[in-house]
């Protein structure tokens, strides 16, 4: 049985299929209305989340299934003390497939080592988060016609933000992409992206703090939200937390055809008068999420 716990759990050719398999899904979603019949998905949410937990449970209702879970650690028995591991042996009794968010890194994989089912990683702390990253690369493709030959700058939170942990790793597969890492000394991306990820395949990346700087030379600008959650003092986060704010002025240093991705939630980090600029590509890359969703419940369930 296959789980998506990391972004590497699917090859690049097989990451091109459920990509493909998405564009599909949009185009013709009567073909799939029915693919889940009688199907159920868990969404065991120990953390908050609006987008990842609507975006699998619309996804699963689109092709016909239906929807169990929780969306807090508290409304569920991990509040009495029960372990994860007793979680999904329970869940696999009542579901077909599940996508667990967690706080602690490396949930989700425990799940999957105890389940009957197929797990889906939604975010485990400041680690992975799989299924954004395919948003994520279908919004990329969409806008550009290709995952290749990108420079693409990532800003904010690049220390504790798992969406960017996840699409450097997944991304780096295709070839001549470049790296622009633009966040303050603090919040540099962990040791392991670059010396377990970017360095062995002679990936180009340089690391900034100035977004000034960066933004003439992106194809692709993917700003995050500086992760409160996981900071230790509230006082660093609040010396951190406004560090870049895209403006409709910062933007007229970009090129044409850029595109600005964010994850979601904002809080300060892009302006809103950037929204009704064309190269904002966010609130598409929220639909993006749910046909790969939907791609993936499939894969993963054997029916596509
Ligand atoms: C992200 C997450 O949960 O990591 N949100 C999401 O799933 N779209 C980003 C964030 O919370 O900043």
């Amino acid at each position: 049985m296959r789980h998506l716990i990391d972004p590497l759990d699917f090859t690049k050719d097989e990451t091109e299929e459920l990509l493909a398999l998405a564009e599909d899904i949009r185009s013709n979603p009567e073909k799939y209305h029915d693919k889940c019949r009688r199907k159920k998905i868990a969404t065991l949410f120990y953390e908050p989340s609006t987008r990842t937990r609507l975006s699998f449970e619309a996804a699963m209702i689109n092709l016909g299934g239906s929807v169990i879970g929780f969306s807090s650690a508290n409304s569920s028995s991990a509040a009495k003390g029960e372990s994860i591991a007793d979680t999904i042996r329970v869940i696999s009794k009542f579901a077909d497939i599940t996508a667990i968010r967690h706080p602690k890194e490396g949930a989700p994989m425990r799940a999957s080592m105890f389940s009957e089912i197929p797990v889906i990683n939604a975010g485990d702390g400041g680690h992975q988060h799989p299924t954004q990253t395919l948003a994520d690369l279908s919004t990329i493709k969409r806008r550009k016609g290709s995952l290749e030959n990108l420079t693409i700058g990532l800003c904010g939170d690049l220390k504790f933000g798992r969406t960017v942990h996840s699409l450097i790793k997944s991304i780096s597969r295709w070839s001549g992409n470049s790296f622009v890492l633009i966040s303050p000394d603090e919040l540099r991306v962990p040791d392991y992206i670059i010396n377990e990820v970017l360095k062995p395949k002679n990936i180009k990346f340089e690391e900034t703090s100035s977004l000034e700087y960066a933004l003439p030379k992106l194809d692709i600008l993917y700003m995050t939200r500086v992760q409160r959650e996981r900071f230790f003092n509230e006082e660093d986060y609040v010396r951190l937390k406004d560090s870049y704010i895209l403006t409709k002025e910062k933007m007229q240093l970009a090129k044409d055809d850029m595109a600005v991705l964010h994850p979601l939630p904002r809080v300060n980090e892009i302006d809103t008068h950037v929204d009704s600029d064309k190269r904002a590509a966010y609130f598409e890359q929220v639909e993006n999420g749910m046909y790969v969703r939907e791609a993936l419940i499939l894969k993963l369930l054997n029916l596509a």
